[in-house]
């Protein structure tokens, strides 16, 4: 793409005491395009997107968004973009439409725009009938839709999305994903991060993998599932007493084999259906009994595994950390 770069990360790094959020990140955006920023919790994603909408300085590194230095120019920075954070940042007690009133007047927009907007957006994101309704009677898939909505309504040309769907139910995810889709079909730039290997590929152009603050790997979503490798076979085991026999039966038909003990699974590298039915014939011979075999098409922890060596580290005690209120 020769477009103009809508968003620039120069060798970005933040540090909190001796954290390494986010240890020298540098990507490039298009106009018009998206890019998904891919990374398990505590990979920095965050701390990027709050560096870039000049809500938190670098410690060092800097970048550019509408050509504007985040530094130097944070003023039109912010004019240029929209920003839905990771928490929902919409107001409980008011209605969906005072939400956007609100905002509207603390940017300063004429009120005609903003009640013409707010019945556009309403429309748009499918929030007429719960318009008057106070927001803390709404969903979160709801939620979600009025703060992309207040994102929205001073309609910036570079979107910030900080975890769209994290918990959204998968109906809602894929409704969201249609109204993002179609703001970039209308031309607006978005950046968003995500957990979701799945999200990213349905939205992105670029993906950029972040783990402990730095880029791991970077392309379009093809060519990371390529590296992250293809399929998996996935053999669940009846009995634990099999797992190393299984492991050798599977070391001998197979490449890159794991052995997860406590779920008593084992995975192997497969090109296909017919590694499958390869290895059910290994198995069927050898008289080891299996709960489940079945394929398995890469997830964000394949892509680490691929790329790091290691799975993505086991971060459900981070999970709750300042997340949910
Ligand atoms: N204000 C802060 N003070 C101290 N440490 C922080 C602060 N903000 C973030 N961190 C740390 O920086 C690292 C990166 O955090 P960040 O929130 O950017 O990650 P993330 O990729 O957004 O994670 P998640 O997927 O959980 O939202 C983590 O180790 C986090 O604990
Ligand atoms: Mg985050």
């Amino acid at each position: 793409m020769n477009a103009a770069p809508a968003v620039e990360a120069i060798d970005l790094v933040k540090h909190f005491g001796e954290t390494r959020a986010v240890d020298g990140v540098s990507f490039v955006v298009p106009e018009g395009s998206v890019l998904g920023l891919l990374g398990p919790n505590g990979a920095g994603k965050t701390s990027l997107v709050r560096m870039l909408t000049t809500l938190s300085v670098p410690t060092s590194g800097t970048g550019r968004v509408a050509g504007f230095d985040i530094l130097r120019q944070p003023t039109e920075v912010r004019r240029s973009l929209g920003l839905t954070g990771q928490a929902a940042t919409v107001d409980e007690i008011l209605t969906g439409r005072e939400n956007l009133k609100l905002i509207g007047s603390l940017y300063g927009l004429p009120r005609t725009f903003v009640r013409e907007a707010t019945e556009r957006l309403f429309a748009r994101f499918d929030l007429t009938d719960a318009a008057d309704r106070m927001a803390k009677t709404y969903s979160g898939g709801m939620r979600r839709r009025l703060d992309l909505a207040v994102s929205l309504l001073a309609a910036p040309p570079i979107l910030f999305l900080d975890e769209p769907t994290t918990g959204l139910d998968p109906q809602s995810r894929s409704g969201l994903w249609a109204v993002l889709r179609e703001l970039v079909s209308e031309g607006t730039t978005l950046v968003l991060t995500t957990q979701y290997l799945e999200e990213a590929d349905h939205l992105a152009d670029e993906i950029v993998v972040v783990d402990k603050g730095r880029v791991i790997a970077a392309g379009t979503p093809t060519q990371l599932k390529d590296q992250a490798g293809r399929a998996s076979v996935v053999v669940t085991l009846t009995h634990a007493a099999d797992l190393d026999r299984a492991a050798e039966l599977m070391n001998s038909c197979c490449q890159e084999v794991h052995v997860e003990r406590g779920s008593r699974r084992l995975t192997a590298q497969a090109g296909g259906l017919g590694d499958m039915t390869r290895i059910a014939a290994v198995f069927e011979t050898s008289g080891i009994e299996l709960d489940d075999l079945g394929l398995a098409r890469p997830s964000l922890d394949d892509v680490f595994l691929h790329l790091t060596g290691h799975r993505a580290e086991d971060a459900s005690d981070l999970t709750n950390e300042g997340v949910t209120p």
